[in-house]
């Protein structure tokens, strides 16, 4: 077993708490060390959707990078058309033929936004630069993905050297025309939102209308729409995609996450012909980053997606999120538990210190992060989220493969970790 100095030597800031070690997983079960079982209820950070532990994926890592090791990300290898013949057959809608792979999610969201800056400057339009965001969002760490997003806590401390991006309010299509037009049309290049509000709300979702409404306001004024499905897309809400829930087809969308299935770093930036013929015209390219494209990630989604097709798992999330849910729902008979709610396996828990009236926790008592704490300590894994309009909320995202028992025990610690954390 790892002795404890070198676990926490591993902290790049230190903190007291030692992070857990982690020995092996298998399914939906992580081992720490010394042979203590957790459900990863999470699937780590909402990436895991096709479970731990599968060698083929593995397998197909191993032998990409033992085929070619590294090369520039333009040129092709068996991998790299693999896995854009798969997303184009397979899983985008038929509008977005043009896929560009990168290794994370704020990679893929930081090259959308170049993107659609990138087609309105080649297109003559060099005035439509800003994205406007939503409050309550989170689009990434870097930067702009920062800058477009409206997660008050994880932007704390940048606010000074972020772009001063537009944000529209909460799932209100009135608020953003209103924003269109004070902000003028003509300067505004791409509206950005996820299909279901993920680490700033814990699985918020819009009105029924809400995205269509998007959809046409972008079209008459000219905006490009961005759908950020890192979280939601490849099964997360029982669908392929979360926009799916609403039928709309954006003209950029970009995943990560559960395109690897966590196996490796992979993300997406998946684009219309009319998006990119401009740039295309004009002579211009795409700059990429150096791992962009690493056949060994593109091994890990094509087996990872395969997965997911050869096992009917986007079903299964759809059914097992309704399974979850409602042995979830008891939980609202907590006195602080606000709402269950969500889409899929992609689950929402709101923590309020009144119900009645709404009234959050005090902000400085983190309660999120303790019931997390604790839900760890009794052997489940669920991610913590919150901000803006839910400061206070438990993500739970497993693998498509959970059971009715690891369900069971979930939903079981989770209530008692409530209790113990904020009282009866
Ligand atoms: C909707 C959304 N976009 C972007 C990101 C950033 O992805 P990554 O952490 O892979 O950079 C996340 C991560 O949680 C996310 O949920």
């Amino acid at each position: 077993m790892m002795e404890e100095g070198r676990a926490a030597s591993f902290s790049f800031i230190p903190s007291v708490d030692v992070p857990p070690v982690v020995e092996r997983a298998e399914g939906c079960t992580l081992w720490f060390a010394g042979g203590r079982e957790v459900i990863d209820a999470g699937g780590g950070a909402v990436a895991v959707n096709i479970g731990h532990g599968r060698a083929e994926v593995a397998q197909a890592i191993a032998q990409a990078t033992q085929r070619v090791s590294y090369v520039i990300p333009p040129w092709v290898t068996e991998e790299r058309v693999a896995l854009v013949e798969a997303l184009r057959e397979r899983w985008l809608p038929p509008e977005l033929s043009q896929v560009a792979l990168v290794s994370g999610g704020s990679e893929s969201v930081d090259s959308a936004i170049r993107l659609a800056v990138s087609h309105h400057t080649s297109a003559g339009r060099p005035n439509r630069w800003k994205v406007i965001g939503r409050e309550t969002s989170y689009h990434g760490t870097t930067m702009t993905t920062l800058s477009v997003g409206g997660h008050r806590s994880r932007r704390r401390g940048f606010e000074h050297i972020l772009t001063d991006f537009p944000k529209m309010p909460v799932f209100d299509a009135e608020g953003l025309e209103k924003i269109i037009e004070s902000e003028n049309p003509e300067t505004i290049a791409a509206v950005i939102a996820e299909p279901v509000i993920g680490a700033a709300a814990g699985a918020l979702i819009p009105p029924d209308d809400w995205w269509s409404d998007v959809r046409e306001l972008c079209d008459s004024n000219g905006i490009l729409l961005i759908a950020d499905e890192v979280m939601t897309g490849f099964g997360r809400t029982g669908k392929k995609f979360g926009v799916d829930h609403w039928n709309v087809v954006p003209d950029i969308m970009v995943g990560g996450k559960g395109l690897s299935g966590g196996y490796a770093p992979l993300g997406g930036v998946f684009a219309s012909e009319k998006v990119v013929s401009p740039i295309a015209k004009g002579g211009s390219g795409m700059m990429f980053f150096t791992f962009s494209a690493h056949s060994g990630s593109c091994a890990a989604g094509v087996a990872a997606l395969k997965v997911l097709e050869d096992e009917d798992l986007v079903s299964a999330s759809a059914s097992k999120g309704e399974e979850f849910l409602t042995l979830l729902s008891s939980l609202e008979d907590h006195v602080h538990v606000r709402e269950v709610r969500g889409l899929g396996l992609m689950i929402g828990i709101e923590l309020v210190d009144d119900k009645e009236s709404g009234r959050p926790f005090n902000p400085s008592t983190g309660i999120a992060s303790q019931v997390v704490a604790e839900a760890l300590r009794r052997g489940v894994w669920v991610y913590p989220a919150g901000d803006g309009n839910a400061p206070d909320a438990l993500l739970v995202g497993p693998p498509f493969t959970i059971t009715t028992s690891e369900m069971e025990a979930t939903a079981r610690v989770l209530g008692d970790a409530v209790s113990a954390v904020c009282g009866d």
